[in-house]
């Protein structure tokens, strides 16, 4: 197996858009048998299943979901027919087939790179056809393989218009999810890519981003993972929301780690352990059930 990033990614990583090669898609365990297998190994209550809409101007929030009764090929079935969104989060440490791969991936970045990866965690995501996930950044860094069909992503640049500081703050401190507000015009300055299975890509943390799905089911992995200076900005956007809630200051996230970020993640990191917020719980109720009786093959609960 194999993941090849290019020639002289070392000063790129992290700061620049890159592309990678891969073979992961070869393998067995991402084809229909082996999926519903993963599934039928994976911790139920740890799968995340989301619907998104479709992407249209300001605020588009997605919707949280659930199947603790069926079968993993039954939630196959359902990606198939229906329009959700399935992320098996931290599968490289939940499913023991997927070990390998993880560390293969992670191998590959850090000698790409040139850094350290820690925090890492690869995700399985696994969507229906034509299933949009809408604007919206992440806190770590984050590399994406494509394994199985096709889809389009765009990647924006970061800046306070496209990735207000304020929202980056929220996020950061786990009161909202990672949708941000969308304009159609921020397109003009997206690059946009068309991932098929063999293809990686990597963008620079907090840089947002949106995907569509082609006509068909997609696999990919969503790979995230924190170096030195990732975790550096995401404690220092810890520290710059509690200096705009407590003390009305206007802090931003610079271009570049600098000193006064050093000096705002240790503050961030004391203040951690001082008033400890235990782990992420989604902001986002479970407000539907996957059913395949219906058409949609999703059920609202409590309708
Ligand atoms: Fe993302």
């Amino acid at each position: 197996m194999f993941v090849d990033w290019p020639e002289g990614s070392k000063s790129a990583f992290g700061r620049e858009i890159l592309r990678a090669k891969h073979n992961i898609s070869k393998s067995s365990l991402f084809d229909d048998d082996g999926l519903a297998h993963l599934l039928d190994l994976y911790p139920r209550q740890n799968l995340d299943i989301w619907t998104f809409g479709k992407q249209s101007e300001g605020h588009n929030s997605a919707l949280r979901g659930r199947a603790p009764k069926m079968s993993g090929k039954d939630i196959l079935e359902a990606v198939k027919q229906g329009e959700i969104w399935l992320n098996l989060r931290r599968a490289g440490e939940e499913l023991f087939d997927l070990e390998h791969i993880s560390t293969t991936i992670f191998d590959s970045i850090e000698a790409a790179s040139g850094q350290r990866t820690t925090k890492r965690d690869v995700g399985l995501l696994i969507s229906s056809p034509n299933v949009e996930v809408n604007y919206h950044l992440d806190i770590p860094m984050v590399t994406l393989f494509q394994l199985r069909g096709q889809r389009r992503v765009w990647v924006y640049p970061r800046n306070e218009e496209l990735a207000p500081s304020t929202y980056i703050e929220e996020i950061v401190r786990m009161s909202r999810e990672e949708d941000l507000p969308y304009r159609s015009q921020f397109d003009d300055q997206a690059e946009v890519f068309d991932l098929k299975p063999g293809m990686g890509l990597s963008w620079p943390q907090l840089a947002p981003h949106r995907v569509k799905n082609a006509n068909c089911v997609n696999v990919s992995l969503s790979c995230e993972f924190q170096t030195m200076t990732s975790l550096v900005n995401a404690n220092a956007a810890y520290t710059n929301a509690l200096l705009r809630q407590n003390m009305h200051l206007s802090p931003k996230i610079p271009e570049t780690v600098n000193a006064l970020s050093f000096g705002k993640a240790a503050f961030a990191q004391v203040h951690k352990k001082l008033k400890p917020t235990g782990p992420r719980v989604s902001p986002t109720p479970i407000t539907f059930e996957l059913d395949m009786s219906k058409d949609t093959c999703v059920r609202p609960l409590w309708a």
